[in-house]
């Protein structure tokens, strides 16, 4: 299965404040999720990220509006109950069996820091996208949770937008 990560991201590397807010994160980088959901037949969704996101409780932010075949929210809680429309999955290879099962053959990890980190960590995310917001941000949530061994990454491509935004693709590589 490939699987992509997308963050937007501040320049000093912060996907949120420490309390779950992202207010320097642009609608532009929403849209970008929406695209990138709808190139893949599932999205993957650490439970911190799911619940936060139910909490904004804003229809223009929904998880459960993305254009996606399958919903995964990881938990290693194994009495999660997930919601209606959403599979749950006790950690990353039992997402990726999961979804394999039901015959996606790529996903879109929408996160968070240790979700992303879990994945990287079993080798399982092939291509990140990184959209830089042009904000320092004074505290917050770590792009990436855990890493246990340096990544090296080559570039696909970098697109400036006129915001001041950066979009950049890169290709993981595992020795
Ligand atoms: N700017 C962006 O692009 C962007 C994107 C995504 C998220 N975010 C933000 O990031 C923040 C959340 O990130 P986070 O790092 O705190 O949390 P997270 O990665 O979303 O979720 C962490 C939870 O996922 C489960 N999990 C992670 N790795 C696991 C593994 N290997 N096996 C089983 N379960 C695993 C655990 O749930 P249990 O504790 O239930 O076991 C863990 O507590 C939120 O504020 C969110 O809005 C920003």
């Amino acid at each position: 299965m490939k699987i992509t990560l997308y963050f937007a991201l501040s320049c000093n590397g912060f996907i949120a404040h420490s309390d779950g807010t992202e207010e320097f994160i642009s609608d532009a980088a929403w849209k970008l999720s929406e695209k990138l959901a709808a190139q893949n037949d599932a999205i993957i969704v650490g439970r911190t990220t799911f619940e936060n996101v139910e909490n904004w409780n804003d229809p223009q932010y929904s998880l459960d509006a993305l254009q996606v075949k399958e919903r995964v929210l990881v938990s290693s809680d194994e009495n999660y109950q997930p919601k209606t429309g959403w599979v749950h999955a006790v950690s990353p290879e039992d997402a990726v069996s999961t979804l394999e099962a039901r015959g996606c053959m790529s996903a879109y990890l929408v996160g968070g820091a240790q979700l992303a980190g879990s994945f990287l960590n079993k080798g399982l995310v092939d291509h990140a996208s990184f959209y830089l917001q042009p904000w320092l941000v004074s505290e917050g949530i770590p792009m990436v949770k855990g890493l246990l061994q340096d990544r090296e990454m080559k570039l696909l491509s970098a697109d400036v937008m006129e915001s001041g935004e950066v979009l950049m693709e890169y290709q993981i590589i595992y020795a």
